[in-house]
């Protein structure tokens, strides 16, 4: 079988490990283990688009000055977009503190701290004036409900952009969460992107988009 080959199918099968994961726990070891080869994997290998197509719609809302909160950082690919654009002051979080070695080492995070999204978050309310949250808001990943505290640590005004599979935001508590937050006036949804391939070469059948919402002030 030819190298290349060989080297899709190796990738497939992790991120179906990564996928089966049973809890948090092994979540957390599985990406410590895939932390060293996961941007070769996914960026390189498989054309992971959701950081740069995220990072896209940030700049149009999101000031350069802006405190901003990476959740779910993972490697840093994100937090790598953002600083070529001239954003400066990003925090990282991530469950795997083997991603946030490897995030460290892209040079763009003022800290990093290992946090579990769908549990309360360490920082005061009204810490961030912007979070971004790529591919984590996913099935077997962060739920719906660390939606809550996304929103609590975001200033009014401020902007809480990520990205969600159609299927997830549908089946998985998304739209109810986002809807019921929108009812209640705590956020204003801005914009959400066409669907899009993010992994083209990896999984062409799944498409996400991206969703941009402002807080409202109480
Ligand atoms: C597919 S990776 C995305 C990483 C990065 N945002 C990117 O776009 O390359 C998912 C990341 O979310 C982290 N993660 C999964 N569940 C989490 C949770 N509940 N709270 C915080 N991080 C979580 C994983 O450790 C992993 O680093």
């Amino acid at each position: 079988m030819a190298n290349i080959e060989r080297d899709s199918i190796d990738r497939e099968e992790k991120v179906r490990w990564i996928y089966n994961s049973r809890d948090n726990k092994e979540l957390e070891s599985r990406y410590n283990q895939w932390a060293k080869d996961y941007d070769t994997d996914l960026d390189e290998g498989f054309g992971w688009l959701g950081p740069q197509r995220a990072v896209e719609f940030f700049t149009r809302y999101v000031p350069k000055n802006a405190r901003i909160l990476d959740a779910g950082a993972g490697t840093g690919l994100v937090g790598k977009f953002l600083d070529e654009q001239g954003y400066k002051n990003i925090v990282a979080i991530d469950l795997s503190p083997g991603m946030l070695e490897e995030a460290r080492k892209k040079h763009v995070y003022q800290s990093f701290h290992r946090m579990v999204m769908g549990e309360p978050l360490d920082f005061p309310t009204n810490s961030f004036d912007a979070v971004i949250s790529v591919g984590v808001l996913t099935v077997g990943h962060a739920p719906a409900s660390s939606l809550d505290e996304l929103l609590r640590i975001t200033n009014p005004g401020g902007h809480i952009i990520f990205s969600l599979r159609p299927d997830v935001y549908r089946d998985n508590g998304f739209k109810q969460k986002q809807d019921e937050m929108e009812a209640t006036g705590k956020w204003k949804l801005i914009e959400v992107s066409k669907e899009f391939q993010a992994l083209p070469e990896g999984e062409p059948d799944i498409n996400h988009q991206v969703w941009v919402y402002q807080v409202v002030s109480p």
